[in-house]
């Protein structure tokens, strides 16, 4: 590759978007940066210190936190401050904070600042909800993700029943219809396709059909 290029992929949550994402990045040999997991080592460590969203600390919390990425074992490692909090942000009470945190507009000029400087060095494959609008509106490759709020449903149920047999599939389409309404609907920075994203709608394809589409457009765009 000529220069450092950012590939953006944005979507809201059950588009299959970091599976994606993860193996974009690793066919191009590049960093994934999850910006999910950015808002949810937030939302993680104020709970765990007691700091409510919207206060100075939460600002403060979020500026002293150092994110670095690597990919290992064929997982996205999420390192905050030197450890390792992966599985700890993946709860579902993580989830519906980091929902709440993401509202909150100072901490999000915070997180895209170091976003912005995650990828200053290398080339980055760059997953979240604004990528290609706010945090690289210039990113050399757009690509929103969709689906019916059905599917993204169907597959978080069938990621959940594995650990969960008793959950049921209505309350998870309820609570993926909130939370997107609440990503698309917030103030600030919501849930939207960059007018020059290409959207690849998943519903009605396998993972692997998205994957060779999205690295489509990359060769069609950087070559
Ligand atoms: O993708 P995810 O489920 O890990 O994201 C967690 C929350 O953070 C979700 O409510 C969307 C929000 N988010 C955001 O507002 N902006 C981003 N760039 C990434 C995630």
């Amino acid at each position: 590759m000529r220069k450092n290029i950012v590939v953006a992929i944005d979507g809201p949550a059950g588009v299959g978007k970091s599976s994606v994402s993860f193996q974009v990045a690793k066919k191009l040999d590049i960093m994934l940066i999850d910006t999910g997991a950015m808002y949810r080592s937030v939302a993680l460590r104020a709970f765990n210190s007691e700091i409510s969203n919207n206060t100075p600390e939460i600002l403060e919390l979020a500026k002293n936190l150092n994110f670095s990425f690597k990919i290992e074992n064929n997982k996205n490692i999420v390192f905050v401050n030197g450890e390792d909090v992966s599985a700890l942000i993946r709860t579902e009470n993580v989830s519906k904070l980091a929902t709440d945190v993401a509202k909150n507009g100072d901490l999000r000029k915070i997180l895209v600042e170091k976003q912005q400087k995650l990828a200053e060095n290398s080339s980055v494959v760059m997953e979240g909800r604004d990528i290609g609008t706010v945090v690289f509106p210039n990113a050399d490759v757009k690509i929103f993700l969709s689906a019916t709020p059905e599917v993204k449903a169907q597959r978080r149920y069938k990621e959940l029943k594995e650990k969960d047999p008793s959950v049921s599939f209505e309350s998870i389409l309820e609570a993926m219809v909130l939370r997107d309404k609440q990503d698309s609907e917030r103030a600030e920075s919501p849930l939207r396709k960059a007018d020059d994203a290409v959207e690849i709608d998943t519903s009605d394809k396998t993972i692997d059909e998205v994957i060779s589409n999205v690295l489509s457009v990359i060769e069609t765009k950087i070559s």
